[in-house]
């Protein structure tokens, strides 16, 4: 039996030739960016929070007015171990964190999930986060509103809580589901895209900010794959206003609500401080490891 590199060489394989050649399926200079951001025309008031529940206020929402979904519920944890798990000083965490008892996350889950599919455009995605706890909650409401799953994502940081009897838990799952397997958007900006994303998570010291803040890179990511610039995304559960940071400086659009009205604050500061497309980066100027290992050693630039 011929060995593996054998066969391939006789098919002309070259190793390393594909990545060194890959090209992004969509990519937009920074002025193009720009032009789609701004030349988008809403029928209704966009990059703005909503200080409220996210359950009524999306029903308020036009349909199919949504590109992309970004969610990171609550995980129906008591909030005195949310607080261990994200921020040693309680002092800079801020109040009002608005959590959901565990006997009612099906229910709750099941009621925002059900919100979306109205509001999504035909080709457009949900990136959702999710503790191993409640995963199942989720999977069976996307199931339920019929959001395909597509890729079911571990997110691995670097650290967790420490145990004595039991695995230290340092990863999320993020699922990405869409309204139609036929015809969703994904831009595929790497040549070999895992499903295991390795991004550490911040502590920032002195800063108050609620107490379950996403790394932005990880949200970033999500944009990157998941939408173009000028487009529209939603994400029900602000928190810090994370969401609406990356998306400003990323040039697309949002909305979003967040029901504790002590991050007002917090989220406006946030997005103020953001400047308008300031991490906006064409892909080809940034192709990933892989790519640009194989170029070097094909000497293309
Ligand atoms: C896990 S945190 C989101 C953190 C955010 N991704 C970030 O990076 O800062 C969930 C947030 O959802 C908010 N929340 C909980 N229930 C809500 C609801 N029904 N409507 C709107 N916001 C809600 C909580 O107050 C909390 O700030």
């Amino acid at each position: 039996m011929k060995n593996t590199q054998t066969r391939r060489k006789s098919k002309g394989y070259v190793p390393h030739k594909a990545a060194a050649e890959f090209q992004p399926t969509m990519d937009w200079s920074v002025e193009e960016a720009k032009d789609l951001f701004s030349g988008k025309i809403f029928t209704f008031e966009v990059d703005k929070i909503f200080y409220s529940d996210c359950i009524e206020g999306m029903q308020d929402l036009p349909s199919e007015s949504i590109n992309m979904v970004i969610a990171d519920p609550p995980f129906g944890l008591n909030f005195g171990e949310m607080e261990t798990l994200y921020n040693r000083d309680s002092d800079l965490v801020a109040e009002g964190y608005h959590d959901v008892k565990l006997d009612n996350y099906t229910e709750f889950t099941e009621k925002w999930i059900s919100e979306l599919p109205r509001l999504l455009k035909l080709d457009a995605g949900v990136w959702i986060f999710s503790g191993w706890t409640n995963l199942v909650d989720i999977l069976n409401s996307l199931k339920r509103n019929k959001l395909k799953l597509i890729n079911h994502i571990i997110w691995k940081y670097q650290f967790g809580v420490f145990t004595k009897r039991k695995f230290v838990t340092s990863h999320y799952h993020l699922l990405f589901a869409v309204k139609n397997e036929k015809e969703y958007f994904f831009n595929k900006i790497e040549h070999y895209p895992q499903d295991v994303w390795e991004v550490n998570r911040e502590y920032d010291r002195g800063v108050e900010k609620n107490a379950t803040k996403l790394p932005p890179e990880v949200v970033h990511k999500c944009f990157d794959f998941g939408s173009r610039p000028g487009d529209l995304v939603l994400d029900p559960f602000m928190g810090n206003g994370t969401t609406a940071t990356v998306a400003k400086s990323s040039f697309r659009h949002f909305l979003g609500f967040e029901v504790n009205l002590k991050l007002q604050d917090i989220i406006e500061k946030n997005i103020a401080n953001a400047e308008l497309g300031s991490n906006y980066i064409p892909y080809s100027d940034k192709p990933d490891e892989l790519v640009r290992k194989a170029r070097e050693r094909f000497g293309k630039k």
